[in-house]
């Protein structure tokens, strides 16, 4: 099926097949990477604008990587030297970079929502670079890549996401992509940040750690998001630690082929001890390794490309 997508906005909206989609595309520019040339002349002449108006390292970095190895040219915005600190809109703002001959737009920031009010505004390809706690869904993409390279099939894959889900726009996309392979995920954290809400079909909601870490094959551990949360989840950072964090007592309950995942940035000794972010199991770098390759099927499928081009 001929991919017919303009933008990304939430893995919700996608369906099965246009993930497989977007995986296959990816595991083709992986081989690529692999390569000594990197490079392919696929977006040749196209200007990639990444707006960027919450901090980043990995998804920004990634994209503007993603855009190079497609030859794309790619600008990066300035927010702290920008008009947005003159109060000029997001809409204002998007629509100068499209009129100064932006092909495409990378979009991240702190309100829910953003990347689709301006997909519906601009006639070129918007991409959701992670939008408040709504969507991350290139980061949901590359996990479940991530996942799939390591254990195959997804389906009836006990996958624990452990932390702050409640503000976590990455536990959502994760849920969403995790749901259409069939896999059994269950949210465990403290109740204040994993609310009974999130259960449904496939998803369960725990407060039992041992019972929910038991046998998993994936456990991906999520950063405590102070900057969405206006009042405290829990006493203190320590108690948090006690209660939830992953140490290597903790990850002896994981089937012992476990990885361990993280979207980073990582509190190391908060959500987890060094010695698991560090340790075999840990596959935290290779996710930040595969955003590159789901990033550029992600900008080469919006930009019109086909599947089946780099796949042969
Ligand atoms: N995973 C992720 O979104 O990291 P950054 O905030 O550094 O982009």
């Amino acid at each position: 099926m001929p991919w017919h997508r303009k933008d990304l906005i939430t893995l919700e909206e996608l369906s099965l097949d246009e993930i497989n989609q977007i995986h296959a595309t990816a595991a083709a520019f992986k081989k690529i990477l692999g390569r000594s040339v990197k490079k392919v002349p696929a977006l040749r002449g196209k200007t990639i604008v990444n707006l960027f108006l919450e901090p980043s390292t990995r998804t920004r970095l990634s994209f503007d990587m993603a855009a190079k190895r497609l030859s794309a040219d790619v600008i990066s915005f300035d927010a702290a030297a920008s008009s947005t600190t003159k109060g000029e809109t997001l809409r204002d703002t998007a629509e100068n970079i499209r009129a100064l001959g932006a092909d495409m737009i990378v979009i991240r920031h702190a309100a829910s929502g953003s990347p689709l009010y301006l997909s519906n505004i601009l006639d070129i390809p918007v991409i959701n670079a992670g939008d408040g706690a709504h969507a991350h869904p290139t980061q949901g993409l590359l996990d479940t890549f991530t996942m799939r390279e390591h254990l195959g099939d997804l389906r009836d894959r006990k996958v624990v996401i452990l932390g702050d889900i409640l503000f976590s726009r990455v536990a959502r996309s994760n849920i969403h992509a995790l749901s259409k392979f069939g896999a059994k995920v269950t949210l465990v954290g403290p109740s204040t940040l994993v609310p009974r809400w999130f259960a449904g079909p496939g998803v369960e909601v725990t407060h039992d750690l041992r019972g929910a870490l038991a046998g998993a094959e994936v456990v991906m551990l999520l950063r405590i998001q102070h900057e969405r949360q206006a009042t405290a989840s829990f006493p203190s950072l320590g108690e948090y630690t006690s209660m939830f964090g992953l140490n290597k007592t903790r990850a002896g309950w994981l089937n012992p082929r476990a990885i361990i995942m993280h979207p980073g940035p990582i509190n190391r000794g908060v959500e987890i001890d060094n010695d698991l972010a560090d340790g075999p199991n840990s596959v935290i770098l290779g996710q930040v390794t595969n955003g590159i390759a789901v990033r550029m099927a992600v900008l080469y499928l919006c930009s019109g490309g086909q599947p089946e081009n780099v796949i042969g």
